[in-house]
C-alpha cells in the first residue's frame, strides 16, 4: 500500500504468523502486543513461536464495540509508560477490527506515534479494518468520531487465524467481501454466487482467494486516495444506509457485516430505481447476499427513521448524503443528487 509518504507491505500467505519476528525493525525497544484475553488464548503459541526468541510484553483490551472507547486507550498508554514502553517501542494490533482500530490509535499518540503492525483475527478486519490506515474509537454521539490515520509498519493477514472465529463472526465478514466483488470484481462476485457452499464450509482454496482478492482491492484503493476523496467513497457501497440501520437499532441488534449486508440491499434497490443498474443485475445481487443469511429481523422499524438517520451520517456533507451505486457488478459511481423519495422507497424495498 502506497501512503502520502511511504509504503507497507500487507502479506497474505497461510502460516504467515510464524514469519512475524521478519517484521520488526532491528533498532526496535520494547514490543507491545495488544489483543483480547479470548484471542490471546486462543492464539498464543501462535504468536509467541513467530516472535521466535524476542521478549514482548502482551497488553490486553476489553473487548466489544462499547469499549472501544478513548478511556481503553488511555489506560493501555499508562500500562505501557509503567513498563518502560518509549519512543522505541512498537504494538502489535492481534485482534479484530476492535483492537486494530484502537491499538492503531494507541500507537498513532503514544509519545507522538510508533508504529505499529496489524494482525487482524476476523475476516472483517482482514478483508478491511486492518489495511488502510484508519484509526481510532467512538463518542457517545457516535462510532469512530476520534481517530487518526496512522498507516501501519506492516499487516500480516494469516488466513488459518480465523478458522477459531464464531460462524456468525464468518458470515458478517463475508458481506463485505461480497461488496468488494460489487465494486470492483465481476470475478470475486462470481466465485461468492458459485462458490457458497465451499465459502461457509470455509475451504482453504475459496477463503484465500477470497481473502486475497479484497485486500487487493482495498489497497489499490487506498493507495490511490488515502484520505477519502471520491474514490475512497466507494468502499462504502452499502454503508450509508447500514450506518443508519445500526444506529437506529443502537447496535446492538446486528453486526457491522450484517448491517451492511441489509444496506447493500438497499443500495442495490436505489441503483434499479434510478436506472443505473439492470434488473437481472440487481435480482443478481439480491440473490447472492441471500445465500449468506438471514440477518437478524428488521422488524419493527420504520423508513422515515432510517431515511432521518441518512441525512445524520457523518459522511453526508452540508446536508447531501453521497450514495454509491452500482451501474454494473463490479462497478460503482458516487451519486448525491438522489431524490429523498427514491432514498425512502429503497429503504422500504429492503426492509420487505
Ligand atoms: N479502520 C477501518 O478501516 C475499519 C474498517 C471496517 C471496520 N472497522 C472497525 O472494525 C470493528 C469491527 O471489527 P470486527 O468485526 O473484527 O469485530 P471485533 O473486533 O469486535 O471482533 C469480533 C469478536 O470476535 C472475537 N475474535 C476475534 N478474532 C477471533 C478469532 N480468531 N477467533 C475467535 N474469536 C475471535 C473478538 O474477541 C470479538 O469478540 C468496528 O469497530 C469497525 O468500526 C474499521
Ligand atoms: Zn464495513
Amino acid at each position: 500500500v502506497k501512503t502520502a509518504h511511504e509504503s507497507y507491505p500487507v502479506v497474505v500467505e497461510r502460516g504467515a504468523l510464524a514469519r512475524l519476528h521478519e517484521f520488526i525493525p532491528s533498532k526496535t525497544g520494547k514490543v507491545f502486543l495488544t489483543a483480547t484475553e479470548d484471542v490471546w488464548a486462543l492464539h498464543k503459541d501462535a504468536v509467541t513461536s513467530g516472535l521466535r526468541d524476542r521478549d514482548f510484553v502482551p497488553l490486553f483490551f476489553p473487548g466489544g464495540e462499547e469499549h472501544k472507547r478513548f478511556s481503553s486507550v488511555e489506560k493501555l498508554a499508562e500500562q505501557m509508560v509503567r513498563l518502560g514502553g518509549d519512543r522505541s517501542s512498537i504494538i502489535i494490533a492481534f485482534g479484530g477490527g476492535v483492537v486494530n482500530d484502537m491499538s492503531g490509535f494507541l500507537a498513532a499518540i503514544f509519545m507522538r506515534g510508533i508504529p505499529v503492525i496489524q494482525i487482524p483475527t476476523t475476516l472483517l478486519a482482514q478483508v478491511d479494518a486492518a489495511v488502510g490506515g484508519k484509526t481510532g474509537v467512538n463518542l457517545v454521539a457516535g462510532k469512530n468520531l476520534i481517530g487518526s490515520f496512522h498507516p501501519p509498519l506492516a499487516v500480516i493477514v494469516d488466513p488459518d487465524l480465523i478458522r477459531t472465529l464464531p460462524p456468525r463472526e464468518y458470515r458478517a465478514g463475508l458481506f463485505e467481501v461480497i461488496k468488494h466483488g460489487i465494486i470492483a470484481s465481476p470475478d470475486l462476485f462470481e466465485a461468492m454466487t458459485t462458490r457458497a457452499a465451499d465459502v461457509i464450509a470455509q475451504k482453504d482454496d475459496i477463503v484465500d482467494y477470497m481473502i486475497g482478492e479484497s485486500v487487493r482491492i482495498k489497497s489499490e484503493v487506498v493507495s490511490t486516495d488515502e484520505k477519502e476523496g471520491d474514490l475512497r467513497r466507494i468502499l462504502n457501497f452499502g454503508h450509508t444506509f447500514g450506518h443508519a440501520l445500526e444506529s437506529e437499532t443502537k447496535y446492538s441488534r446486528f453486526l457491522h457485516g450484517e448491517a451492511v449486508a441489509w444496506g447493500m440491499n438497499a443500495a442495490t434497490h436505489l441503483s434499479r430505481d434510478v436506472g443505473l443498474l439492470s434488473a437481472a443485475e440487481a435480482e443478481a445481487i439480491l440473490r447472492t447476499i441471500a445465500l449468506y443469511g438471514p440477518i437478524p429481523s428488521v422488524e419493527g422499524l420504520r423508513a422515515e427513521n432510517l431515511e432521518a438517520r441518512l441525512v445524520a451520517d457523518k459522511k453526508s456533507i452540508q446536508g447531501k448524503v453521497h450514495f454509491v451505486l452500482a451501474d454494473r457488478i463490479g462497478h460503482v459511481v458516487v451519486r448525491s443528487d438522489v431524490a429523498p423519495e427514491a432514498a425512502l422507497r429503497a429503504i422500504r424495498a429492503a426492509l420487505q
